[in-house]
């Protein structure tokens, strides 16, 4: 969700405002998802690298985070859509953890969509957690060294039961994956558009995934194999 910042400076705005502006975004493209038929959407909302950004800034997207999950989960719950997170909780705020926590309890029985918050996320960080955790399990005797596969490390993935993106979209004219999903996205298809994240209607949301009805997947395969299948 790219060009928050820019979006606010063009208008003579606050960074802030630019963020709020996002946050009010996620609505339509949820809205848009559904009647895409999409079962799942997983959205940047919090890099691990975010952090380093100026305190005032930090401190005003948790707010703006902690206000967001009280805003919008009365409105996830109506519409049957399940919350998750992945990313490292325990560097956010307790009380906001604990809003989080509790919204993700209320919806875990909902399938109509699942919503994915990448909070404190990064695909390294995510990776490093990842292998720390399978080496326990082969210090502790659960595991052998010579049988593991990528089976076994997207179970410890903070992704772990959530399919693999098919198509990832990035606002603001940026063309890098920044730290996001880097295992998982492996064959997703990639799309880019200069629209910056407050602008990013539902429209062209459903635009994009039109664009993405016409890619041909080949997942390592020929045109041809593709075809005859
Ligand atoms: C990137 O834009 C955006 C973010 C770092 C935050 C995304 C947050 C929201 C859309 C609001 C919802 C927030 C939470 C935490 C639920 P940028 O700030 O990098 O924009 P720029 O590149 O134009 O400066």
């Amino acid at each position: 969700m790219d060009g928050n910042g820019r979006w606010a400076k063009e208008r003579g705005l606050k960074r802030i405002d630019g963020h709020k502006k996002g946050a009010e975004r996620i609505s339509d493209v949820l809205e848009g998802a559904m009647e895409c038929g999409i079962k799942y959407i997983t959205l940047y909302a919090f890099s691990s690298e975010n952090w380093n950004r100026p305190k005032t800034e930090v401190d005003a997207l948790m707010k703006l985070l902690a206000g967001a999950v009280e805003k919008y989960g009365s409105k996830l719950i109506q519409n049957k859509v399940r919350f998750l997170t992945i990313g490292d909780l325990s560097a956010l705020p307790p009380k906001t953890r604990q809003k989080i926590e509790a919204l993700k309890q209320s919806t875990k029985d909902f399938s109509a969509l699942t919503l994915v918050m990448a909070l404190n996320y990064g695909s390294r960080d995510e990776m490093a957690r990842a292998v720390s955790s399978i080496a326990q399990d082969a210090i502790d005797g659960r595991i052998n060294p010579k049988s593991i596969s990528w089976e076994t490390i997207s179970q410890k993935l903070d992704t772990a039961g959530v399919p693999d993106p098919d198509f990832l979209i990035r606002t603001s004219g940026e063309m890098r994956l920044s730290n996001y999903l880097m295992m998982q996205a492996a064959y997703a298809e990639l799309y880019f558009t200069r629209t910056y994240w407050p602008d990013f209607t539902k429209e062209e949301f459903i635009r994009a995934i039109d664009e993405y009805k016409m890619r041909e997947r080949r997942y390592g395969l020929t045109a041809d194999q593709i075809r005859n299948k």
